[in-house]
């Protein structure tokens, strides 16, 4: 092949990828959001149109992987997703992403990647600045689990003298772990994988709006003190997985310092209300915070992963993070490697930045607001049709039930089997304080209009009025 060959070849497959960018929105909206894929005929599928055998022109590799993309998944890019926090995405991101793999800079060492990682830090920077948090060390993480893994392992440099070479083991008091009862599930993981154990881990009540109960918590570190514990670490949360629930960060600040613990505010999908002037008082006590998980990839319509761990104390990342050897400049001078869980990293921040430049920051917090505003709007209907609002945020997260649904004549199992069976709309359940089952619809997309949620208000009402026999 000659070097103008290979131009040729590549420019192709861009082109097919082009082709596919340039009709995407519009055929997605034609197709039905989810489908039930059969595992065995998928994989025999997989393997007939990726044999692996001989080499594959490029523009038939992107129509083939396309057309499993399209066929086989719950199409989280659909209007009428109204799922977990997955975002519908613009064109910009992915050209950021396609340049990351294209250049490859390797984030792991400044001189490396001298652009990309001042890319980055640009980026995190005003988005720092959004939270109210400039002059935090902020890094790009896979994702909100990471953020938050990350900030347990700080708060243990930081809290835990002694941790850094002899492990949990060697502490004298057993650190603990407070998270509330609607927090998200990653720290179950992350306990287990720093080798605290899930017995380290404090699920605090919540009051009757599914927030974090301050009194509650406070009582719950005295007992823990009591009993020979070490409280290490208080999680707020903002905007809750379940619920979009906003816990009250001013009062859990207040008793983490007079604890002595290490704050963190979960605000991977709520960060985004940093972007929006309406909801700046949901940021309230997030600058108190140790350090804050904020994911692009959720509000911010950015694909997956872009997380984000902004940090007050960056001799706790050090001291978690960085290493010395022989192959690497030294972790003292500020390198990219020396404050994160990760080595060789991906450019991921480089997404993020075309997201946000593409609209601006205004106009990114106006995507979101959009989204915000569908979210009133299905309350709206949603009650004027009879149906009980079950959370309150002012996060498009909306979960609900039905007179038809407490008298027990359908469940809401059969009703999210039923709409998302049909391929309308997707829509999940959720259990809120481990006893209220309640249909969950979140606005993900800002290409969800006003249409959109008539069609699924009349799926709802039609799995209401005929349950599966
Ligand atoms: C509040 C919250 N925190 C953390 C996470 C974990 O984020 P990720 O899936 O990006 O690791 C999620 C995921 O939905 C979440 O809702």
């Amino acid at each position: 092949m000659t070097a103008d060959s290979i131009d040729s070849e590549a420019r192709s497959g861009w082109e097919a990828v082009a082709e596919e960018a340039g009709t995407l929105r519009a055929r997605v909206r034609e197709l039905p959001v989810a489908t039930a894929s059969r595992p065995a005929d998928l994989r025999a599928e997989v393997e007939r149109r990726f044999p692996l055998e001989a080499p594959m022109p490029l523009p038939d590799l992107v129509h083939e992987a396309a057309a499993l993309l399209r066929e086989h998944a719950v199409h989280v890019i659909h209007p009428r997703y109204f799922g977990l926090f997955n975002p519908s995405v613009r064109e910009a991101a992915p050209l950021g992403d396609a340049l990351a793999a294209l250049y490859n800079p390797q984030l792991a060492v400044w001189s490396h990647s001298a652009a990309a990682a001042e890319l980055e830090r640009h980026v995190l920077r005003r988005l720092g600045a959004a939270l109210g948090r400039e002059g935090d060390v902020a890094t790009f993480t896979t994702g909100g689990a990471e953020a938050n893994l990350t900030a347990v392992l700080a708060a243990l440099a930081r809290g835990a003298p002694g941790w850094e070479q002899g492990g949990v083991r060697a502490l004298a008091a057993r650190p603990a772990v407070y998270v509330s009862a609607e927090a998200h599930h990653s720290f179950v993981k992350i306990v287990r994988i720093i080798g605290l154990g899930t017995d380290a881990l404090r699920e605090v009540q919540v009051d009757g709006a599914l927030r974090m109960d301050p009194v509650a918590l406070e009582r719950r570190i005295a007992e823990d003190r009591a009993a020979g514990w070490a409280p290490l670490l208080v999680v707020g949360t903002l905007g809750t997985t379940g619920a979009g629930v906003i816990d009250p960060l001013p009062a859990l600040a207040e008793v983490a310092a007079r604890a002595g613990a290490w704050f963190h505010v979960d605000a991977a999908y709520g960060g985004a209300a940093a972007l929006v002037a309406r909801l700046s008082a949901v940021l309230d006590g997030i600058r108190a915070a140790d350090s804050v998980t904020w994911d692009a990839h959720k509000g911010l319509s950015v694909p997956m992963g872009a997380g984000m761990i902004f940090c007050s104390d960056a001799e706790a990342l050090r001291r978690a993070f960085a290493v010395t050897t022989t192959y690497m400049p030294s972790a003292a001078a500020d390198e990219p490697y020396a404050a994160t869980i990760q080595w060789s990293r991906r450019a991921i921040g480089l997404k993020v930045l075309f997201a946000l430049a593409e609209t601006g920051l205004a106009g990114a917090g106006a995507l979101f607001e959009r989204q915000v505003r569908m979210g009133d709007a299905l309350r709206e209907r949603l009650l004027a049709r009879g149906f009980r609002l079950l959370n309150a945020t002012p996060l498009p997260v909306v979960c609900f039930t039905h007179r038809e649904l407490d008298a027990g004549r359908v469940s809401s199992t059969d009703v999210v089997g039923q709409v998302v069976g049909r391929g309308r709309a997707w829509i999940s359940e959720v259990v809120l304080n481990g006893r209220q089952r309640a249909l969950r619809a979140c606005i993900t997309s800002f290409h969800t209009a006003e249409a959109d949620l008539d069609v699924l208000l009349e799926e709802l009402e039609r799995a209401l009025l005929h349950p599966s026999p």
